[in-house]
């Protein structure tokens, strides 16, 4: 909060497009976010990625500027709609095809049925989620990124649930294109996020406009981030990202999962000491991030949020999670299930 405060009174200008100190100002803001991002993803050259408002915008650039008309896309049925709904507009409208491959009921992912999956020479993509935001399971984005390579397919991956709260390096596990929040493990404000852009992968924009750079030029640039950052940005968003990158860069991811599995782990025995509750995804001490949903005998999960909010003041999200396979994968379409998330910040603030 206070890096943004800074930011709105001291580089409230336009980035890029003016050499008064302000506007000077204004650019450092957006280049330091850049470099620590690419620090924390182990991106080598920070102008590979793309601010944008958020996971679900990174994931359309990512998905509309790739795909061509007849591409094969490998997909899975735990993603969330940011990356469904594309795909399936992308079939509607290019008549591109899609195969998901189904997981367990605990959300594992078996990347040989993936492998299975591919088209040879029609296949174009891979597009994979980290973590299911319904179960907490963790996708083997390496064992995907070695088969991407094999196969000469780009690997898509959606680190909405892990960025900031599982160590992603985009070279060792292969991540051609990497979707990332910046208001959720990276501690930013809404309105923040990013897209890494493998250098020798080249996408259509999603949007054309103004970038400050070769303005005489009626074409979209080529030069990055400017090809695909038209418009003024998010400077006072992308200076509080940049501190909450600071801070995970500080904490170290490592220790951020330990403390969140700690949590998770707690807040699992204790919820399978509660009449009626049962726990959705893979079991206890296997892998997962710090999501923790479960459904409850004879209480409609919208009911319970409300009643753990009104008087515990306990925020749980409840009902349908934005992902309809990963709903029919758990068995819970009928019923919909009760999310809750323990992390770092808020426990640090109680004790
Ligand atoms: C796995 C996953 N992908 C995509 C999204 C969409 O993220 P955003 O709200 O940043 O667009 C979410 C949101 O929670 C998510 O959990």
């Amino acid at each position: 909060m206070e890096a943004m405060e800074i930011c709105m009174r001291e580089a409230a200008a336009n980035p890029g497009r003016g050499s008064h100190a302000m506007a000077v100002k204004a650019s450092r803001v957006l280049f330091e976010t850049r470099k620590r991002l690419a620090r924390l993803f182990r991106i080598s050259n920070p102008n590979d990625i793309a601010f944008t408002l958020n996971t679900t915008h990174a994931l359309n650039l990512a998905i509309l500027g790739y795909l061509q008309p007849g591409d094969h896309v490998v997909s899975t049925s735990t993603e969330h709609n940011s990356v469904r709904r594309p795909l399936e507009a992308l079939k509607r409208r290019l008549g591109i095809e899609v195969t998901y491959v189904a997981t367990d009921e605990q959300g594992r992912l078996d990347s040989n049925q993936v492998e299975a999956a591919l088209i040879p020479g029609k296949t174009k993509l891979i597009a994979a989620t980290h973590s299911s935001n319904l179960l907490g399971t963790i996708t083997p984005i390496a064992e995907l990124g070695a088969i991407a390579k094999k196969n000469q397919v780009k690997l898509l991956v959606d680190a909405a649930q892990s960025a900031g709260t599982l160590p992603i390096d985009v070279e060792k596990m292969g991540i051609d294109l990497l979707a990332f929040p910046g208001h959720k493990g990276l501690l930013g404000p809404q309105g923040t996020g990013g897209l890494y852009i493998h250098p020798e992968l080249h996408l259509e924009p999603l949007m054309y406009g103004g970038t400050g750079s070769r303005s005489d030029d009626p074409e979209q640039p080529a030069v990055r981030p400017d090809r695909y950052e038209a418009g003024t940005p998010n400077t006072v968003g992308i200076a509080g990202l940049g501190e909450g990158v600071s801070f995970v860069l500080k904490e170290t991811v490592e220790a951020i999962h330990a403390k969140e599995r700690e949590l998770t782990t707690q807040l699992m025995k204790g919820l399978l000491d509660v009449p009626g509750v049962h726990l959705l995804g893979p079991e206890i001490e296997e892998e997962r991030t710090a999501i923790v949903a479960f459904v409850m005998e004879g209480v409609d999960p919208s009911e319970l949020s409300f009643l753990l909010d009104q008087q515990f003041g306990i925020a749980v999200r409840s009902g349908f999670h934005c992902t309809p396979l990963g709903h029919e994968s758990a068995g819970t379409t009928q019923t919909g299930a009760v999310r809750a998330s323990p992390d770092i910040l808020r426990s640090n603030r109680k004790s």
